[in-house]
């Protein structure tokens, strides 16, 4: 056993902790206010069977070493000997650890970001760029709310700070803040205005930077780094992760200062893509969130293949997807700065992506000339046939046969042909998809089942509650056993009016079950979900959205078994089948 081990079986966290804080008994963890961040209300939790803490306010959490490498500000390799001193553990060998290489790359963005904001805001450097903010219309709050900065127009002046700061030539290089160069490295932002990229976690990750003046690229970003991943980051989402919760909706719009303009204006449940399609990252991110989403771009969604790949992926993740239709050629960020309610307006008036196909369409071609309706039929039908759910597609093709005046048999049939054969057909319209990553995307279905398990493993310390929905509403076998068992326990210790323990649970878990269910003890949840009331809100409405969704995939089944009656002239089967459905339909009403 090594001394991290060791030291690890001799300490107690609660004991640890207590030192700084005073912790308070609630159920089997221990509660204070967050030593890390001003609260009022606790949100800070230990753990002793798994020794650990966790705030579900500011969201650290660690074990022993984290508490105090964040608490009295050491690295890990200080944190280890004040420990083994409290232990009375004789370290073994002096192990040279050297510091988490990415703590060191945020640490150096974010001593990057204290250069920028300062030339921005204090320096003479900064004057031009603050003005140019100003006439964009940024107030001096928003600059500071997003720590908007500047970098100057210098080949080193960062790296120098950098360097003086005691940040090494490699750890700027690796950050993306430096360039290698043959005497070392110099400034990657020269002369832009910097926007820190911070992540839904607070993460500084990286920075993108926009030119004053018009010049060629507009904007640069941070490389891909060991903390900067582009593809799955989201401008703006520290900020407006609350709201989108709230609303239960988020908008999406392209740029930076789309983004800063509208949230600077009230709608605060925006996010920014920096002007990519979307992609897989994001979408798994935003679907953390919620479900529904508002695409507010300035470019015609249905010309661009790579935004229809982006729409297809989130179709398929169970996305709501909407789009906020602008006048050509304004962004966002125009709206707003014209006036705020024109924007809140355009979001109220989001079109269901689909009709936005259709009036785009109905935009870009004639439908009274054949060669154009075949030109409508080659752009729609293969989008139809992507349609996952069964009753939007049948929906659709009423549409496009009402749009475009025809035959709805011919419709159907080319869009189930397309269904059947995507490849064959109308190649090249759409490229290629990556259908691996399609399949690999966890559906909103799989992720409220997995949420489920969480909540159920995370009952209130008051709480005595043995959940009675039937274990079929989860439709994934993981779930099912492990639901069998947690209320087979639930129900034994609120029998004996015990607390739950989640070690006590794992003990008699199968293997393979236990890597699961610890992975969702340690989910972070929402930290009102801590009492008992929003803890039970939030299970009902889990359990009634996946009641739902059972609901609807019965409600598609039947629908086409009464086509495939009709067609066959089964009346009295059309009958019984229309009385299932409309019951079915009353009761997903009633849910
Ligand atoms: P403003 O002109 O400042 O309002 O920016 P914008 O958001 O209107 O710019 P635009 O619509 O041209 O681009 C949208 C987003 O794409 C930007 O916010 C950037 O995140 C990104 N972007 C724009 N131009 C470039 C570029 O030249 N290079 C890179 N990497 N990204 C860019
Ligand atoms: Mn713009």
């Amino acid at each position: 056993m090594d001394d991290v081990e060791l030291i690890k079986q001799k300490i107690n966290i609660v004991d640890l902790i207590s030192e700084y804080i005073p912790l308070k008994k609630a159920g089997v963890n221990f509660k204070a206010p967050c030593p890390f961040h001003q609260e009022k209300t606790p949100s800070f939790v230990v753990s002793p069977e798994r020794q650990i803490f966790k705030c579900f306010g500011c969201q650290k959490s660690g074990d022993a070493f984290t508490f105090l490498m964040e608490k009295e500000g050491l690295d890990f390799k200080e944190a280890l000997e004040m420990l083994a001193k409290k232990t009375g553990i004789v370290l073994q060998k002096r192990t040279d650890d050297k510091k988490d290489f990415k703590d060191r790359l945020f640490e150096v963005n974010l001593k990057a970001q204290e250069f920028f904001h300062y030339i921005l805001t204090k320096h003479n450097l900064g004057k031009n760029a603050l003005e140019y903010l100003q006439k964009r219309g940024l107030t001096k709050e928003t600059i500071e709310e997003f720590g908007i900065g500047y970098a100057p127009n210098s080949w080193e002046s960062l790296t120098k700070f950098l360097l003086k700061r005691g940040f090494t030539v490699g750890e700027i290089i690796a950050s993306g803040l430096g360039v290698a160069s043959k005497s070392g490295c110099y400034d990657r932002f020269r002369g832009r205005i910097t926007f820190p990229l911070i992540d839904g976690k607070e993460k500084l990750r990286g920075f993108s930077g926009r030119v004053l003046y018009a010049a060629e690229p507009k904007y640069i970003n941070t490389p891909q780094t060991p903390v900067f991943d582009k593809s799955s980051y989201l401008f703006g989402l520290n900020l407006a992760k609350g709201e989108i919760r709230n609303k239960k909706e988020a908008v999406l719009v392209e740029g930076e200062m789309d983004m800063i303009l509208s949230f600077q204006a009230g709608i605060k449940n925006i996010i920014a893509s920096k002007g990519t399609a979307l992609t897989e990252g994001q979408i798994e991110l935003v679907k953390k969130y919620t479900e529904n989403i508002l695409l507010g771009f300035d470019m015609d969604l249905a010309g661009d293949s790579a935004c229809r790949r982006g729409i297809e992926m989130a179709d398929k993740a169970g996305l709501d997807i909407k789009v906020v239709q602008l006048d050509q050629g304004k962004d966002a960020a125009e709206v707003v700065r014209e006036d705020p309610k024109l924007w809140q307006k355009a979001i109220s008036e989001a079109v269901p992506i689909y009709d936005y196909y259709l009036v785009s369409a109905s935009k870009r071609y004639d439908i009274k000339s054949s060669a154009d309706l075949k030109k409508i039929g080659e752009e729609l039908i293969p989008v139809w046939a992507k349609i996952s759910d069964d009753l939007v597609r049948e929906l659709y093709i009423q549409k496009l046969t009402a749009f475009l005046k025809t035959d709805e048999g011919i419709l159907r049939n080319a869009v189930e042909k397309m269904r059947k054969n995507p490849e064959k057909s109308y190649t090249g319209l759409l490229q290629k998809t990556s259908q691996d990553n399609i399949v690999s995307l966890k559906s909103r279905r799989e992720l409220l089942e997995e949420y489920l398990i969480a909540l159920l493993l995370h009952p209130p310390a008051e709480a005595n509650f043995v959940p009675n929905f039937p274990e079929t509403i989860f439709l994934a076998e993981i779930w099912r056993q492990i639901y069998v068992l947690l209320v087979l326990y639930l129900d034994s210790i609120s029998f004996k009016s015990r607390a739950f323990d989640i070690n006590e649970f794992v003990l008699n878990l199968p293997k393979e079950l236990t890597r699961e269910v610890d992975r969702l003890y340690l989910m972070e949840l929402d930290r009102k979900l801590l009492d008992e009331k929003p803890w039970k809100k939030e299970l009902d409405e889990v359990v009634s959205e996946l009641k739902k969704a059972l609901i609807k995939a019965s409600l598609e089944k039947l629908s086409l078994e009464i086509k495939n009656a009709q067609a066959f002239d089964k009346m009295e089967m059309v009958e019984n089948l229309n009385k299932r459905f409309r019951d079915l339909s009353v009761k997903l009403k009633n849910l």
